[in-house]
């Protein structure tokens, strides 16, 4: 059965859609099922248009978006900073490689590297590619500064983790549906049980090869501001000898990512050994200095430790009404969830159907949690309205 006889059963599109209206929506699915690869598994909206926390779709619905595309979107759709930022330097000068110096490059890695407290950044532009090049280096100071012997570094990685898609990255997983069928997978990466200090410290003390650990504080977007912090290590007051930011770091505008480190390691890399066509960019060099200087300016940190915490209180209120169907909320800043108590007809999926309905997206994950992160920019008021969506949407699945 083709895609689009399985939307067009689904009760609640046709509950909510007008036959016409659904027959639109049906044909940019199609589209996309038909001339594109089918490694994603969208809920069934067809968004047009975004602003703040709001995005629309082609029927000019209104949702809160409670995704913020992963984190990346922190800052709100269409901040009128960033994309002054962004207008302005993409009809100026938008590319020159790295054959070039260009005058917006310097600015923001003078900017970045202050705010973070580091000597250096290397540019790139996906998440993936400044987890690869954090490897790089940690490899490379390896050899370099450690004295391990040529091609022995190892890096050690915790289970559960997610870095990226590329096939180094799925080299350290450990979710079948992350490497199974890709390998053969990349030497040199171990895995250690997720938050165990003990085996962590084994590890170290017992073997002189290892060249890093690489670890999010909590295994999702953790980064700029979601948390509550500017860092979610900085709740622990850890900071990273390699700092690797993507996502929020354009405000969602532009692929934007970044490693940091001190001079004993960025050094290490030498000129003409790794790169980027766009890495450091100028769009991407205003872009990210924009979006950074926003999560500054309107304290989103604050906001986002002031907001979870209203929204896990009320969230922990609707579970505890709710028959055990809400079976946990959990949540640091605004990265929360909930766990839902799935039965037929009542899943994770369902629920965030239901929700879809009521005016907010949201996406299961890990079959039967749901995550909740809006962008950091939500008014009080804008979160009374989404904690009564939750509340009226989860209570209706309550039995
Ligand atoms: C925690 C984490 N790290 C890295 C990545 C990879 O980023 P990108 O998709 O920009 O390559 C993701 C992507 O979702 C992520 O969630």
């Amino acid at each position: 059965m083709s895609v689009l006889h399985l939307l067009a059963k689904q009760p609640s599109l046709q509950r909510i859609c007008h036959p016409l209206h659904l027959h639109v929506l049906l044909q940019f699915i199609a589209q996309e099922d038909r001339y594109g690869a089918h490694n994603y598994a969208p809920l069934p909206v067809v968004l047009s248009k975004g602003e703040g926390v709001f995005v629309w779709d082609i029927e000019n619905k209104r949702y809160f978006d409670f995704l913020a595309a992963y984190s990346a979107v922190n800052q709100g759709h269409g901040h009128p900073k960033i994309l002054k930022a962004l207008i302005e330097q993409v009809s100026k000068l938008a590319l020159t490689s790295r054959a070039f110096y260009n005058d917006a490059l310097g600015e923001y890695e003078e900017y970045i590297t202050r705010l973070f407290g580091y000597d250096k950044v290397l540019p790139m532009n996906t998440g993936v590619e400044a987890g690869e090049t954090a490897i790089k280096l940690a490899r490379r100071w390896g050899y370099d500064v450690k004295g391990v012997p040529k091609n022995q570094a190892k890096v050690l990685f915790a289970a559960g983790n997610f870095w990226g898609r590329t096939t180094s990255a799925i080299s350290s997983s450990t979710d079948p549906s992350s490497y199974e069928g890709f390998g053969p997978f990349m030497p040199g990466y171990e895995i250690i049980p997720y938050n165990d200090l003990g085996a962590l410290q084994q590890k170290l003390e017992h073997d002189p090869n290892i060249v890093g650990f690489m670890v999010e504080p909590i295994q999702v977007q953790t980064g700029l501001c979601r948390t509550g912090r500017r860092l979610a290590s900085d709740w622990e007051a850890v900071k990273p000898d390699l700092l690797v930011l993507g996502k929020a770091l354009s405000g969602g505008v532009y692929p934007v990512s970044a490693v940091l480190a001190r001079d004993e390691i960025m050094l290490t890399i030498k000129r003409g050994q790794h790169g980027s066509t766009y890495g450091g960019n100028p769009v991407a060099a205003r872009v990210a200095k924009a979006a950074l200087q926003v999560l500054e300016e309107e304290r989103l940190a604050e906001a986002a430790d002031r907001l979870g915490t209203k929204l896990r209180h009320a969230l922990g209120i609707v579970a505890s009404q709710s028959h055990g169907y809400v079976s946990a909320v959990r949540g640091k800043g605004m990265l929360n969830a909930i766990i839902i108590a799935e039965r037929p007809g009542a899943t994770a999926w369902d629920v965030c159907m239901a929700l879809k309905e009521n005016g907010l997206l949201a996406k299961p994950t890990h079959g039967n949690i749901i995550r909740l992160a809006p962008p950091l920019t939500m008014t009080e008021p804008q979160l009374e309205e989404c904690i009564a969506i939750l509340k009226k949407t989860l209570m209706s699945f309550a039995v």
